[in-house]
């Protein structure tokens, strides 16, 4: 099963794979912004991955789409849109 940790506190977690990323992290206890309930709207739920890009989904053209409305980079995951499917590490702006 895939590991996710989050930086900075280094905490980790194991999840089922195909597991959202929004998910996870609110597995692990952690705040995780959002204003459209995961309803893949709002965009707040970003995340940056540092590691492991490739263990991830593909993005689709809505959540680029999200990401460039909100003037992010595209290398961000939009995390209610994003399955795990290997390790990663991934950090948000406020954590
Ligand atoms: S929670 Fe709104 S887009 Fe992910």
């Amino acid at each position: 099963m895939p590991i996710v940790t989050f930086f900075p506190s280094g905490q980790t977690i194991q999840v089922e794979q195909g597991s959202l990323l929004f998910d996870a992290a609110v597995k692990a206890g952690l705040p995780v912004a959002s204003s459209c309930n995961t309803e893949n709207v709002c965009g707040r739920c970003n995340m940056q991955i540092l590691k492991g890009l490739e263990n991830l989904s593909f993005q689709s053209e809505q959540e680029v789409k999200l990401l460039q409305r909100d003037k992010n980079p595209t290398t961000d995951r939009i995390s209610c849109m994003t399955r795990i499917v290997g390790d990663c590490t991934v950090t948000t702006r406020y954590w």
